[in-house]
Order: structure tokens, then sequence, then C-alpha cells
């Protein structure tokens, strides 16, 4: 495993513990930071992998949780494994089931040995132990697997994000257990919540493990924004600097520029295209809607520093036009703008990084928001 999947530091940034990486995986190399678009069912909403690979993105997630639920992991290991089944060659990721089971399905009880829940679809009872993410995830066959953790929620007391935390290293121990494939990196997940101590005794612990790989989870759960840099800030810089970092459901510029600052190279999050479903798009480090009425006689593309299909083609009225007709063909428009920008960001953060100049070109980023 270990030639597989090496990092290899190609920049730092002399103010920061940001860095410019290589990152080797099965199929192939991801050139970090990175963001990475969400892709649940295997498929990143309404854009085709053709579409997908022209936005810029080198690795996708998918989830254990919605995956085994439909079509079951079965299904898409007789279809030859996740790359096959969805027909991206690229790298891929997939997140355990463990959060996904917290945000999403009622009547959920957790005990030692793992998670039992009702299917939303059709109201089974199933159960998730760290053991049986690991099989899932050995079976859908992506290059990276997460650990099966307990995020606990926010606000929560110090005692039960210790326990959680506590539970989540021993699921960890299960979880290096039961992987049984040498093509697969496992990454560990650091949990601890707010609490800044709990968060450095969960690094102290999962580092000694040596994985290939590490993630802080537990953050964006509605905590201020600040308080997630703080947390990065504190954790990042211990973890390992030969592997890397990914900081798990964050994407927006601020926190993920911070993040970087702090030494974290992946990222990824729903937020462009769940907004390019809501008509939002992210121009210029803001959010707008195409509904709006100002664009109705706009015949400028939405930004016109953007190489991404829909601003080298479209104007703001067509795509303004596209939504009060309610023509579907917005929401991949609006995708794969969305998504070829905030790659973009982390692609010039990255170019920054090697001529050290992230902090003058990023600084306002790197500042706390206004
Ligand atoms: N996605 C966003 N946050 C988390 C987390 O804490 N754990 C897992 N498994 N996935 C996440
Ligand atoms: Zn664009």
């Amino acid at each position: 495993m270990g030639r597989d999947f090496t990092f290899q530091c190609q920049g730092k940034c002399s103010h920061t513990h940001a860095r410019a990486g290589v990152w080797m995986t099965p199929h192939g190399p991801v050139e970090t930071p990175i963001f990475m678009p969400v892709g649940t069912l295997a498929t990143v909403k309404t854009v085709t992998p053709a579409q997908l690979e022209a936005t810029g993105a080198q690795m996708i997630l998918a989830n254990t949780y919605h995956l085994h639920l439909q079509p079951g992991e079965d299904i898409v290991a007789a279809a030859g494994g996740l790359h096959r089944f969805m027909v991206w060659d690229g790298p891929i990721l997939t997140d355990s089931g463990g959060f996904q089971v917290f945000s999403l399905s009622e009547l959920r009880t957790i005990t030692e040995k793992g998670v039992t829940f009702r299917s939303p679809r059709d109201g089974r009872k199933i159960e998730i132990t760290p053991e049986r993410s690991i099989q899932i995830q050995n079976k859908l066959g992506a290059d990276v697997i997460m650990a099966f953790d307990e995020c606990p929620p926010y606000p929560a007391s110090r005692e039960a994000v210790e326990l959680a935390t506590a539970r989540t290293y021993r699921w960890l121990e299960r979880c290096m257990e039961a992987h049984s494939r040498s093509d697969q990196a496992l990454f560990g997940i650091v949990q601890g919540g707010v609490y800044i101590d709990l968060r450095l005794q969960a690094v102290e612990a999962l580092t000694q493990l040596d994985l290939p790989g590490y993630a802080i989870g537990g953050v964006s759960v509605g905590e201020p924004g600040e308080t997630i840099s703080e947390i990065v800030r504190a954790t990042a810089p211990k973890l390992p600097v030969e592997k890397p970092r990914y900081l798990m459901g964050v994407g927006t510029y601020r926190e993920m520029a911070q993040a970087i600052a702090s030494g974290v190279d992946l990222f990824d999050c729903v937020i462009p295209t769940r907004w390019a479903r809501h008509g939002a798009v992210m121009v210029q480090g803001e959010r707008w809607n195409i509904k709006n009425a100002q664009f109705r006689e706009d015949f400028t593309p939405l930004d016109e520093t953007c190489s991404c299909y829909t601003c080298q083609n479209f104007s703001r009225a067509y795509l303004n036009h596209l939504w009060k007709s309610g023509e579907i063909l917005v929401y991949t428009l609006l995708s794969i703008h969305n998504l070829t920008e905030l790659i973009r960001f982390t692609k010039q953060i990255r170019e920054s990084i090697l001529s050290d100049r992230f902090t003058t070109d990023f600084a306002h980023w790197l500042e706390p928001m206004p």
C-alpha cells in the first residue's frame, strides 16, 4: 500500500503551514490542496463524468450510507466497483456512513457495537458497525475509505464529546482490523468537538497508528466559522507532515483558505451542487441568484474570468430564462460553474503556494469574517 499512496510536498509557504503537494493514488495523482466534489449516490448531481472532469475535479466522494441503502454494495461490486459503475476513472473516496446516519436518519440508536436505524426508504432496521462499514467500503472499492466514527452534535457537553471521541478511537481500531484491501487507504478521523485538549489527545492517539492519511471531522456542524478555524489551527499542524490531511465537509472560500494556511490538503462540500439546484451561483467570492430580475437582459457570462463550459458559452440572461422556464439544463450549467469556481479557487491557492505568494494573494480570505 505504501507506494500507492505517497504524498510528496512540492512547495511550502514561508509564513504559514500551507503546502502544495502531489498525492499518488491507485487511480492517479491528486494535486493538493484541492476541493473534491461530492457524488453521494455515485453521481455528482446533474453532471456527467466528462463534464465533471472538465471542471478540473481530480478526486470525488461517494457515501457508504446512501450506497448501502441503494443500490447496495453487492450491485456496485458486481458492476466491477465504484469506478466502473459510475464511469469515473479518477480517485474516489467513500465516507464511512456514521456521519450520514446521525444527520439523516430518525430512530437511530448508538451503542458500543455500532449504530442501528430504520431505512428511510422502507422502514427496515439496519445496523452499521465499524466492521460492516469497512466491509461495505471494501466492496464499493474506492481508493480511500474512511473510518466509522461518532461525530458529536453541536453544542454538546465536554463529557459527551469525550465519550464520542474515545469511542471513535476504539472504532478506528476495529476498522483497521476489519480492513482487508491493501489497494485502499484507510483514513482515521480526528474528533473532539470544540474542546481543543480533546482534539489534541485524539491527534496524539491517531498519529501513533501510522495511517496513510488523516481527516479532521466534527466541524461545520453549527459552530461559528471562527471556531472551525481555531480547531483546525490547533489540530492540522500536529498531524504527520508526510501524510495527506482532509477537512471533512468544509467548502467555503474563507474556511478553505484558512485551513490551507494550517496545512490542510483536501476538502469536500455539497455547497456548489446544492446551491446550483437553488439557482445560487458563486461569482467572485459572492453568492448571487440567477432568478433575480436584474439578469433578465444581461447578456454577459456569469463570470468573464471563468473558463468553464457555462461561462464560455451562455449568458446570464439565458440562465435566468432557463430557470424561469423550469428547464432542467440550468441545474447542470450552474453546477458546472460552481464546481469549476471552487476548484479553481483551491488551484489558485496551490499556484500561490508554489510561488510563495499565498499570504499576500489571499490576504483577504485569511482574515477573520468581517
Ligand atoms: N463529514 C463531515 N463531517 C464528518 C465527520 O465528522 N465524520 C464523517 N465520517 N464524515 C463527515
Ligand atoms: Zn463559470
